[in-house]
């Protein structure tokens, strides 16, 4: 590489998911879908940009995600578009789009994938970070927020992930939190100096916003702003106490948390956030609620709705990694040696054959000397080396090696599988 030439890097906030991380994602991904099946939810694939519509009005202009977040550009058509913060606003599209609210009963829907908001970069907070995400559309039931939160702590236990706790609120409904917002809009107003400026340019707007707000100021304030449990009306407490009950019922690790609000604006009652001691600032490992106001909101007709969205980052920080020992293993059954460049026809066809038959095969692409072949063969880790010399070629077979033992067997082409199967009892 000449002083000239620079290397080019990943975008700030932006990670790749190297090989050796690659098995602990798939391990986390396939046990998130195997949970959501046992659940009945079904996969919904949303597109990676939207409208900016879609997320301007459903996630607030006063969110600190709209403000300040968003990946949007004009395309060629000169139109807004933006790059998905999350995914429940796309989902709320969809349903709508696809008059998914002609189907009786819930509709319980899951998707997963990237993530784009333009925070300032930390430990636990990218600007492409992953959601594996799931929403319930078509019923105000507790008893679907109960589940929901279940579900999330079913699969956190299916990961072994230990010391999460799940934060509990709820958030009022149209009948009991403008009460609420304008008592802590009175208090926010005596403590207008001490806000950050985007606080204070928001707090008549939208004064819930303060209690989110990230700067260390904001939150002093917060912390001794009126919560919304003394304002909530009877109907809002019932629908709050039938979804903490079960949750206590099945002692999973419930904190009822008057102060939690959320970034997001579209929530109604239950909100939660499931955090981990063991993240540091950024301890959230996921976090929902309900938006019962949101499909009417785009159009659609008046449906109740819930979700969630786990980060994938931090919730794979917080998986032991002796959980994926052996889930995939990646070393090669067979590593084909070849000596000869006569032999390379006859790799294709073998190799072909093993495959086939779900050997995992590697194969050397040169022609070198035995010695550094075979080495070659070792550093794969492969349990056996096939080796195909000119001998070998003559006599129409190949040698079977296997690598820990040294014992050899020369096997006719045509019967490579089988003296695998018998000899060495290697079934694939
Ligand atoms: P959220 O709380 O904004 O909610 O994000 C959910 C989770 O995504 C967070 O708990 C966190 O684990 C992860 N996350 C968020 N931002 C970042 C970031 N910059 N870097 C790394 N991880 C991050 C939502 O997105 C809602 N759509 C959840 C929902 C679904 N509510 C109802 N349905």
């Amino acid at each position: 590489m000449g002083d000239s030439q620079k290397l080019i890097r990943s975008v700030k906030g932006v990670k790749d998911v190297t090989p050796e991380m690659a098995p602990k994602w798939r391990f986390v991904e396939e046990t998130a879908l195997e949970t959501l099946d046992l659940y009945n939810f079904r996969e919904i694939r949303i597109p990676i940009f939207e409208k900016t519509e879609v997320f301007q009005k459903s996630i607030g202009e006063t969110t600190d995600i709209v403000e300040k977040e968003m990946y949007t550009f004009t395309d060629r058509g000169n139109e807004s578009l933006t790059l998905r913060p999350e995914g429940t606003a796309s989902v709320v599209r969809a349903y709508i789009e696809h008059k998914m609210y002609t189907k009786s009963g819930a509709v319980k829907l899951y998707y997963m994938g990237p993530m784009f908001r333009a925070e300032r970069p930390q430990a636990g907070r990218f600007r492409q970070f992953h959601q594996i995400g799931a929403e319930v559309f078509g019923s105000s039931s507790p008893a679907v927020d109960a589940e929901l939160i279940i579900m999330l702590m079913d699969f956190f236990n299916e990961l072994k992930i230990q010391g999460l706790k799940i934060r509990l609120n709820s958030l009022g409904c149209h009948e009991c939190r403008p009460a609420y917002r304008d008592a802590l809009h009175g208090y926010l107003k005596t403590h207008v100096d001490s806000l950050c400026d985007s606080c204070k340019a928001r707090i008549d707007r939208n004064p819930l916003r303060v209690l989110d707000c990230k700067s260390a100021g904001c939150q002093e304030i917060a912390s001794k702003a009126p919560t919304i449990d003394k304002h909530r009306c009877a109907a809002c407490e019932d629908h709050l106490d039938k979804v903490r009950r079960p949750l206590m019922d099945l002692e999973l690790p419930v904190v009822m948390d008057p102060g939690l609000v959320r970034g997001l604006d579209y929530y109604t009652r239950t909100a939660f956030e499931v955090v981990s001691g063991s993240l540091g600032a950024q301890n959230s490992v996921a976090g929902g609620g309900r938006y019962d106001n949101l499909v009417e909101m785009f159009g659609g007709p008046p449906t109740p709705a819930i979700g969630f969205a786990i980060g994938l980052e931090r919730l794979i920080s917080l998986v032991d990694n002796s959980e994926i020992e052996d889930y995939y293993e990646s070393a090669p059954d067979i590593f084909i040696v070849s000596l000869a460049d006569e032999a390379q026809m006859r790799i294709f066809e073998i190799a072909h054959r093993l495959r086939s038959n779900g050997y995992r095969v590697e194969r050397s692409f040169e022609t070198g000397s035995i010695k550094s072949q075979m080495r070659k063969a070792n550093k794969s880790g492969a349990r056996f080396a096939l080796i195909i010399g000119e001998d070998e070629l003559f006599k129409g077979v190949a040698t079977i090696r296997e690598m820990e033992t040294g014992e050899q067997k020369e096997a006719p082409f045509g019967e490579i599988i089988t003296v695998l199967d018998e000899e060495f009892d290697i079934g694939a």
